[in-house]
């Protein structure tokens, strides 16, 4: 049986939290020599992101030495599309920040299996990602890796979820016939060997999955449960995330 953990917990009033999250992530960006990292799309991390390019983007030393790798991402879109989370990442975060080197996914790809190795195999060669910063879906799933993913699961195609898809709309005007079905996304395993991990959880819809996922079982029905096994997990969450959350948290 694998080791269980509890994760290091940061949180703030619901209006501080995008200070919170920037000042911690930075602090950890800062100490870091030419990490790779990822990040993730989604309402949570927007407000986070504006504050890392307002507060930080003349600190040159730290994103001229960045690697970003594309966590997941939408399949079968022009390479411009704008729904592309490369493309989303680029306007909030990359290109403010000047983020020059980026691994990212050929959604156009017609050979999907290829460009899926094509992605485990750089990360195989160069070794595994220092900074994974994760949002968590309100069916537990981490990046695309829905509910019964493998826990060893690598980088691939997946379907997406009925219940992604239909939240996924939000993010284009509620319009859920412009959200693809099909998107790329590191597996479980990969996030699983990454060195140091950030989940980033806000609003009161999150805080039933939140317990659940870092106080229940470990299991292959609630993703995010994985995080549970891995060593090195700092949430940070806001008050309305965490007010079901049972046991020790600290601010
Ligand atoms: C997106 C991603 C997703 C989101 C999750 C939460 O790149 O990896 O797993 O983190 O769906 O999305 P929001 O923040 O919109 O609730």
């Amino acid at each position: 049986m694998s080791k269980i953990y509890k994760p290091e917990i940061f949180y703030s009033d619901d209006e501080d939290f995008a200070a919170m999250a920037a000042g911690i992530l930075f602090e950890h960006f800062e100490k870091a020599t030419n990490p790779l990292v990822s990040f993730p799309t989604g309402s949570t991390p927007q407000d986070t992101y504006k504050e890392l390019v307002a507060r930080y983007a003349d600190r040159r030393d730290v994103w001229d030495n960045m690697r970003y790798l594309c966590l997941d991402d939408y399949a079968g879109l022009p390479e411009n599309d704008e729904r592309l989370f490369k493309n989303w990442l680029g306007r909030q975060l990359l290109d403010p920040l000047k983020i020059k080197n980026r691994i990212v996914f050929n959604s156009a790809a017609s050979d999907t299996e290829a460009e899926a190795t094509r992605m485990q195999d750089y990360l195989d060669s160069n070794g595994s990602v220092d900074v994974m910063i994760l949002g968590i879906g309100s069916n537990g799933h981490l990046a695309f890796n829905e509910p019964g993913s493998d826990f060893d699961s690598p980088t691939r195609l997946v379907e997406l979820a009925q219940d992604t898809i239909e939240s996924n709309a939000r993010y284009w005007g509620g319009d859920i016939s412009r959200v693809p079905h099909t998107g790329y996304t590191l597996g479980l395993g990969d996030i699983m060997k990454a060195k140091k991990i950030f989940l980033l959880v806000t609003g009161e819809g999150k805080a039933d999955i939140l317990d659940k996922a870092i106080n229940g079982d470990v299991t292959e029905s609630v993703p995010a449960s994985i995080l549970q096994n891995h060593p090195n997990v700092t949430i940070i969450a806001d008050k309305s995330a965490l007010f079901k959350f049972k046991g020790p948290k600290h601010g």
